[in-house]
């Protein structure tokens, strides 16, 4: 994976079980972000795979992958500011690869009651907080598979840090496959089994994130704690 000339991610291999949650940790600039855009298509590798099933996205358009079921939540909270939430929400609308069409305003406004209160206001003039829930929410209005979220909880009040956590629990255990990119270890012990390290855009370790909370070496060397 190269920006211009420059190479940032070496070989990355990872692999996330369905419906398993897998937190990607690793300091600044580590990769964590590169990675994710490589996968969505933002930023697509020179060399490699995506694969999704037994299909290989690598190459392929970010909606076309986004079309294939791999809905991708980016670290700057992109939202459409002139409009309203219930728009931004209306924007990512879509059915999921197999059909799927669980999430829709009705459910998104079940999920997250403080965007129901808020859908005729401009998404601009939303907090961080607000915004990040927002992102989420028209993320999921297209039925995604696969989640890719990119240290959703950074910025963010501790209360709403908490909430973000409930909700990726909750999309866990509706069979969501998510890759979350964290800084914050802590953050990610309630919420993820498997835990991946990179560092300086190699994949260093790998195992449960209770396999790395246990290991002292491992989280010195390359995790700021
Ligand atoms: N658009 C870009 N052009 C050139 N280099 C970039 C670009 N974006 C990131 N980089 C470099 O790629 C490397 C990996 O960056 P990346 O954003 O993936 O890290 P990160 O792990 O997400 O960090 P953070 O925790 O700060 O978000 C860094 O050395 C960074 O400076
Ligand atoms: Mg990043």
């Amino acid at each position: 994976m190269f920006y211009g000339a420059s190479k940032i991610l070496f070989g990355v291999d990872l692999e996330v079980g369905r419906g398993r949650t897998l937190a990607l940790l690793g300091r600044n600039g580590a990769g964590k972000s590169t990675t994710l855009k490589a996968i969505a298509g933002v930023a697509p590798p020179r060399k490699g795979n995506v694969r999704l099933g037994t299909s290989n996205l690598a190459g392929s358009r970010p909606d076309a992958i986004a079309r294939a079921g791999i809905g991708y939540v980016p670290e700057d909270r992109q939202v459409f500011p002139m409009h309203s939430v219930e728009d931004n929400l209306a924007i990512g609308a879509k059915l999921g690869p197999q059909g799927q069409d669980f999430w829709k305003l009705e459910t998104v406004y079940e999920t997250f009651p403080i965007l129901a209160r808020m859908k005729e206001r401009r998404a601009g003039l939303l907090s961080g907080g607000e915004q990040q829930m927002l992102t989420i929410a028209r993320t999921l209005m297209g039925n995604p598979e696969v989640l890719l979220l990119d240290e959703p909880s950074e910025g963010l009040a501790p209360i709403i840090v908490q909430a973000i956590a409930d909700l990726i629990r909750k999309l866990r255990s509706m069979g969501v496959t998510i890759v979350l990119a964290e800084q914050n270890m802590h953050f990610c012990l309630g919420i993820s089994e498997d835990a991946a390290v990179i560092d300086k855009g190699h994949i260093v370790y790998r195992d449960t994130i209770q396999g790395l909370k246990a290991n002292t070496e491992v989280t010195k060397r390359y995790l700021a704690l």
